[in-house]
């Protein structure tokens, strides 16, 4: 027998005895370590760990196995941890933003918590909330149109003028009218593809996220209305007349994807994203 066959001979009887010993009634009271539900889930050809991310998915986050503030930490520090680009500590180290990008500082807990200093200042994570956290908006949404260039810049007349619309209450008239056919115009969003090359209607396919940018209705009637009605659950709004700053259409015209330049192709469901979700939907603990 090899030191490594012995090795292995012992952790499967030291395995053997730990599942013998959940089998006895008073262990049975004891809660299951996560490995004896993992084992359980096996058994009964319920575990999933094939394909990109179902390890991490099926293993620790439906499991909830407490991610910590270190990895994190790690996920900052290093290039490509979200799809291929610069780690994220090389733009923002601290919360000087004379040397640190919207003096937002990532390479320290209490730096991710307190979010962006340079005007205007906010808030990156809502701890237990991810899905309402800045953060993960800037590492998995695309600008749009999709594949625009990072240099492209935010404030032009077109941007400006869906701003102004929604701010002024997003009216479906002669106002509305306009918005649309800038929509509709190849190359007034900076690239040759037009918004409704690719929101044409709202059933998907053909059209990303069932949103219909041809109208002002369509607009209206929000993203991925028929897949959340599936589900008993309302359209997702792009428009909230009168805010457009909390309004995804006008957000996606301004904001980049981070790293800069990262390729839209990237997945946004990276497994790391995943984590770093999981990390404040358990309530961005410093621990
Ligand atoms: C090469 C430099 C660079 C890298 C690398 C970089 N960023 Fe950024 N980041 C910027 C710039 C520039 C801005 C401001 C402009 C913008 O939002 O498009 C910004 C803005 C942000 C904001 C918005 C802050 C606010 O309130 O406006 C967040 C959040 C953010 N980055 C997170 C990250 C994360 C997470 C990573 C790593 C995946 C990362 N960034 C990598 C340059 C960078
Ligand atoms: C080449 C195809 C393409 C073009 C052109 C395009 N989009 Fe998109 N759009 C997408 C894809 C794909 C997504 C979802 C995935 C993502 O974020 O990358 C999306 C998502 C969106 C969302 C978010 C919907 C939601 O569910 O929250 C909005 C808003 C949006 N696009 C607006 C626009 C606008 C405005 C334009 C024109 C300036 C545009 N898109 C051009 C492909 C495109």
């Amino acid at each position: 027998m090899s030191s490594k066959t012995r090795i292995v001979g012992a952790m499967l009887a030291g395995a053997v005895v730990a599942f013998g010993m959940a089998g006895t009634a008073s262990a049975d009271e004891k809660k299951k370590s996560v490995y004896e539900q993992v084992v359980g889930d096996i058994k009964g050809g319920k575990l999933n760990v094939e394909g990109d991310h179902a390890a991490v998915v099926n293993l620790v986050i439906k499991r909830n196995i407490p991610i910590t503030y270190e990895y994190v930490a790690s996920l900052m520090r290093t290039p490509n941890a979200f799809g291929a680009g610069p780690a994220c500590i090389i733009c923002h180290h601290s919360n000087d933003p004379a040397v640190s990008y919207r003096g937002l500082d990532l390479s320290t807990c209490e730096g991710i918590l307190k979010g962006a200093t340079e005007a205007p200042a906010r808030p990156i994570v809502v701890a237990g909330k991810a899905s309402k956290s800045l953060i993960r908006n800037m590492i998995r949404n695309n600008r749009m149109p999709l594949g625009v260039s990072f240099a492209y810049p935010t404030d032009t007349p077109n941007i400006l003028a869906v701003r102004d619309w929604i701010n002024a209450g997003a009216k479906d008239d002669a106002s509305g009218k306009k918005i649309i056919e800038l929509f509709k115009k190849p190359g007034a969003f900076g690239t040759e593809q037009s918004c409704v090359d690719c929101h044409m209607s709202n059933e998907e396919p053909p059209s990303f996220h069932e949103l219909d940018l041809t109208s002002v209705k369509g607009i209206m009637k929000g993203a991925d209305s028929i897949a959340m009605a599936k589900e008993g659950k309302p359209a997702t709004m792009v428009v909230i007349p009168g805010k457009a700053e909390e309004s995804k259409l006008y957000e996606r015209l301004i904001q980049n994807r981070m790293s800069p330049g990262i390729d839209p192709g990237e997945d946004r469901d990276h497994a790391n994203t995943q984590l770093l979700l999981q990390w404040i939907t358990q309530g961005a603990k410093c621990q």
